[in-house]
Parts: C-alpha cells; structure tokens; sequence
C-alpha cells in the first residue's frame, strides 16, 4: 500500500469528467481502492475521490464516522465503503445546507447545499452490484464524493446554487463566527 498525492483546487485533473471503471475486481484497481483507502485515512478525510488522486476513474471511497453522522435511517455509522461507477439521484426535492470540507481544498470549509436524501446505484469493491438510500450526512458525502466524478467542486455547487458565499472560509475564521452566531 502507498499514501497517493492529493491534487490540489487548480489542478485539471480534478474538472475533468471521470472514466467508468471496465472491471472493478481488476488487481490494478484493488491496489488503487486500497491506497485511496490509506491515502484518506492519513490526511484525516471522510471521503476520497480517485481524480483526487491524479486518476480519472468512476469509483470513491469514503466513511462514516460515529462523531459525523445523524445516526437516522440512511446515515449510520460505517467504516470504508468504496463505491465504483455510482449514480446518486435526489430523492425528493429538499435541500439541506451543512459544513463540507475537501482534501483537495485544504484548511477551509464552507456551507454547502446538498439533497437530504439520495438513491444510490454502484459496484462494490468486488464489482458487486449495490443499491441504497442515504440521508443527511451519508448523503452529502456520497454527492460531494460523486461531483467529483463529473468535475465538481463544492464552491462550484455553491456557485451553482446560488449558496451564501460569506460562509466559506478558513475553518480556524469560521470557527470565531460559529462562536459569534452561539
Ligand atoms: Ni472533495
């Protein structure tokens, strides 16, 4: 296993359409969903996308830790999920705001909409087929993780969305106007 480079907000690998994966279970593939897995533990991450990495495939990894997530239906606790050629569809209309950070981003964060409810289509690890709901936070890491696939970053959603600018920051800043909000 190896801890992989992490692109940085700039770079074009991260706003390029990403490739589907041909085989999921291919040995080339198994060794990169593993180093994604101990790149993003390392840097300290929910969620790794392979162009982060510098590789322009369909596939994520993310997890949800117990501090992290609601608890609800479709948002419990999990450790390393790895989700490879997904479709993440809203489920209903409503959207959510909530802190997202990104590793291609570092040392900021912003308040990002995001659909409180996805369906979820994918592969596993073992090119397995998958199906399932996620909500709240499982949902926001699952859409932050998939936009990636398509190019995406969260202040390009935001823009999108027409989200509050004034709510992306440094995490150090926003953490005195959390305590001014308080
Ligand atoms: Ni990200």
């Amino acid at each position: 296993m190896a801890i992989l480079k992490i692109a940085r907000i700039g770079h074009p690998v991260l706003l390029r359409q990403a490739e589907p994966v041909g085989e999921p279970d291919a040995p080339d593939i198994r060794r990169l969903v593993a180093d994604m897995v101990e790149t993003m533990l390392d840097a300290g991450g929910v969620g790794l996308a392979a162009p982060q990495v510098h590789v322009p495939l369909r596939l994520f990894v993310y997890r949800l830790p117990p501090s992290r997530v609601g608890g609800g239906p479709g948002d419990e606790p999990s450790d390393t999920r790895v989700l490879i050629n997904p479709v993440v569809e809203p489920v209903g209309d409503e959207q959510v705001l909530g802190w997202e950070g990104c590793l291609s981003i570092p040392g900021l964060r912003a308040a990002v909409p995001r659909y409180d409810q996805v369906a979820v289509t994918a592969q596993d690890g073992n090119g397995e087929p998958l199906r399932f709901e996620a909500s709240a936070f499982h949902a926001r890491v699952v859409q932050h993780e998939n936009d990636h696939l398509d190019g995406v970053l969260y202040p390009m959603r935001m823009a999108a969305t027409g989200a509050d600018f004034r709510l992306f920051g440094f995490n150090e800043e926003l953490s005195r106007l959390e305590a001014g909000a308080a």
